[in-house]
């Protein structure tokens, strides 16, 4: 199934415009001649993008200008920015929702075409890797989960997180200038703090993948003061570590779209050549001394890696090494 065609609304006709001519005005008689309404109609329309958070001035003779932008999540914002790629991915853009996951994978129980993501402000029940809570609050971090029908092996999912973590690594390090890393197997880190975690869940046939949800929580712009004392000394945002606010939506534009692509060339296998390179980049964990621990049993020594199954490669102390296809890594103190 495929996505249904874009239709795109009044409202975010008049914001492409506006934003498309960002340094200079456009007129209200071409705004209302481009959707076939009348000028009271444009106003209208106009005074519905106020009150999601857009400032306009208005000039006499010149038309319109656009002088604001919302802060927070706007799905016109986000489309608008992803340009020619938005049109091939249904955007769904919720004020809250219990769970992006859950949320995705509901729709995709319906039967909704993918792919499409699901997007929003806050989460009342975020969920992380071993059933853990995901803090959620409104407070301009990203919660996305997003939703796909491969038609590949069950036993190919144990690198896609990885894979989608390098990408989501350089897309940070571009968009940013910062310098992530990743800990085996879905934490975004920077400064040794949590900056994000991945959880893709699967729903599996006999042989092949059904559908597959990619879900990602990342510390955008939450102040350092806006954490629950548990976590303060834990989590970190990519606006803490920068030293300034990000564009939210044109991150999650951009996000959208590393996304996609990444998606594409997992599914198609060409990406097998950079992932190695890739992951040894950011690693974090590399050449450090770590404890495993897979059920109840622990295993330390020293981090070596991952293999071709994205498996985490520990040498113990006698130098011998171990795989561990799962498991909960801490690095010891002083690493
Ligand atoms: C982890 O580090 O344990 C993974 C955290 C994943 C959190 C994200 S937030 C968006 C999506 N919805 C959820 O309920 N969880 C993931």
């Amino acid at each position: 199934m495929s996505a249904p065609p874009f239709s795109p609304s009044p409202e975010f006709v008049i914001l492409c415009e506006l934003l498309e001519h960002e340094s200079g005005f456009v007129s209200g008689t071409a705004l209302a001649e481009k959707l076939g309404v009348s000028r009271v109609a444009v106003w209208q329309h106009m005074e519905k993008l106020r009150d999601q958070g857009f400032g306009f001035e208005a000039v006499r003779s010149r038309g319109y200008r656009l002088i604001r932008r919302p802060a927070i999540l706007n799905a016109g914002l986000v489309v608008a920015h992803l340009g020619p790629r938005g049109r091939s991915i249904r955007i769904v853009c919720l004020n809250e929702v219990d769970s992006t996951n859950d949320e995705a994978a509901r729709r995709l129980a319906a039967g909704e075409p993918a792919p499409f993501v699901v997007l929003a402000r806050r989460q009342t029940r975020g969920r992380g890797r071993l059933g853990r809570a995901w803090h959620s609050a409104d407070n301009g971090n990203l919660y996305a989960s997003f939703a796909f029908r491969p038609r590949i092996e069950p036993g190919r999912m144990q690198t896609f997180t990885l894979w989608m973590g390098v990408n989501i690594c350089e897309l940070v390090a571009n968009f940013c200038s910062a310098r992530p890393g990743l800990k085996w197997p879905n934490d975004l880190i920077f400064d040794g703090r949590k900056a994000g975690g991945m959880l893709t869940e699967a729903r599996i046939d006999a042989d092949q993948i059904r559908d597959l949800v990619f879900g990602l929580g990342l510390n955008v712009n939450s102040p350092a003061s806006a954490w629950p004392a548990e976590l303060a000394r834990r989590a970190i945002s990519l606006a803490e570590h920068a030293g300034e606010p990000l564009d939210l939506n044109r991150f999650t534009a951009a996000l959208i779209g590393r996304v996609l692509l990444a998606y594409g060339r997992f599914v198609e296998g060409d990406y097998r050549d950079t992932f190695a390179d890739l992951w040894h980049r950011y690693d974090v964990l590399r050449g450090c001394p770590v404890t495993l621990l897979e059920g109840t049993h622990r295993h330390s020594g020293t981090a070596l890696g991952i293999d071709d199954e994205g498996c985490l490669l520990i040498r113990d102390a006698r130098g011998k090494s171990h795989r561990f296809r799962a498991g909960e890594v801490t690095m010891e103190k002083g690493s």
